[in-house]
């Protein structure tokens, strides 16, 4: 059963169109991960969901409320934890999140309860009277989704909420996802990480320039690639025009230099590599080293937009 509808939303910035037409349903209890590269409109979509920014145009209906008409409604079922933790440093986690009950609704008798059971769900309950400013940047977070529940949402939308944090709070935070579901909340995941939308998601949507480009179930969407390998290829130096040149090579998809690697996209590698090789040689690079991998969704992502997922 669907819990949100998003049709055809489009928001514009000036001359930029940051949602240009996104459509996709979330069902109820799954985790939904919405993955795609910096400024595809992830967090404009979120914004719109939430009714924080009015579309120009297109339907957000949350469990039968549609945004911008039953707004009330539809926000009392939603949970938002932003990108940027959105705490005041000088007051404890505990007031912090009486305070964001308060503003979401949860009456005065059942704030205590409230704010007991969500330091609970992020565990952090020993830590409860402490300011928020002596915090590291992972409890933070913690917090941050704490109160994105403290009004008892059905739907709970992260925006990237493990960027920048230590793997001892990553990890943390991707259990407490996982343990959400066991609460019967929906979850709509954000990310610019392929691990962890790997991890979580039940299913996926593709976000690029404001549009929602494939969705679907991880082996659905790995289906779509499945013709295809990602080849891994470093070099001592990479010269200046090794993209175009391998490029031109045929059976190659795409390709991207990060990380002073090459990154291909290729439908045949046995046929490419000698080829790649000898155009490396010819610009005045030696191949150090050569990893080929079966279809993930980075490079299902890098065969779809010429992109990659990370700067
Ligand atoms: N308030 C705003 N005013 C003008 N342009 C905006 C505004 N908010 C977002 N944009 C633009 O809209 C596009 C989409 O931005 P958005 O923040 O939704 O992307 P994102 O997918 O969340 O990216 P990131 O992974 O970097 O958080 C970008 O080009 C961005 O510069
Ligand atoms: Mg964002």
């Amino acid at each position: 059963m669907t819990l949100l509808e998003v049709k055809e939303l489009k928001k514009a910035f000036g001359s930029r169109n940051a949602v240009n037409g996104a459509s996709f349903s979330v069902r109820r209890g799954e985790v939904f991960g919405l993955l795609g590269p910096n400024g595809a409109g992830k967090s404009t979509t979120i914004a719109l969901i939430c009714g924080v920014l009015k579309a120009n145009s297109g339907e957000v209906v949350v469990d039968g409320f549609r945004v911008g008409i039953d707004g009330a409604n539809a926000k009392k079922l939603t949970g938002i934890v932003p990108q940027e933790p959105a705490l005041y440093p000088t007051l404890s986690a505990k007031a912090n999140l009486r305070f964001w009950g308060t503003i979401n609704g949860v009456t005065a008798d059942e704030l205590d309860d409230a704010v007991n059971r969500v330091l609970q769900v992020v565990g952090l309950a020993d830590r409860a009277d402490e300011k928020v400013a002596k915090f590291s940047g992972g409890m933070k977070r913690r917090l941050n989704i704490a109160a994105g529940l403290i009004h008892s949402p059905k739907l709970l939308i992260m925006d990237e909420p493990t960027v920048g944090i230590d793997p001892q709070s990553r990890n943390h935070i991707l259990e407490t996802v996982k343990n959400l579901k066991d609460r019967d909340i929906t979850v709509i995941y954000t990310s610019h990480y392929v691990e962890e939308v790997e991890y979580l998601c039940d299913r996926v949507a593709i976000m690029d320039n404001g549009e929602i480009i494939s969705e679907g179930t991880l082996p659905e969407l790995l289906e779509q690639g499945s013709q295809f390998q990602e080849l891994t290829i470093s070099v001592n130096t990479v010269p200046d025009d090794i993209e175009g040149a391998i490029r031109a090579l045929s059976h190659v998809e795409e390709v991207i230099v990060q990380d002073g690697q090459l990154k291909l996209v290729t439908s045949n590698a046995e046929k490419v590599l000698p080829l790649a090789s000898a155009a490396i040689f010819e610009l005045g690079a030696a191949v150090s080293e050569i990893k080929i991998k079966k279809p993930n969704l980075e490079s299902l992502f890098l065969k779809l937009t010429g992109k990659a997922l990370r700067d």
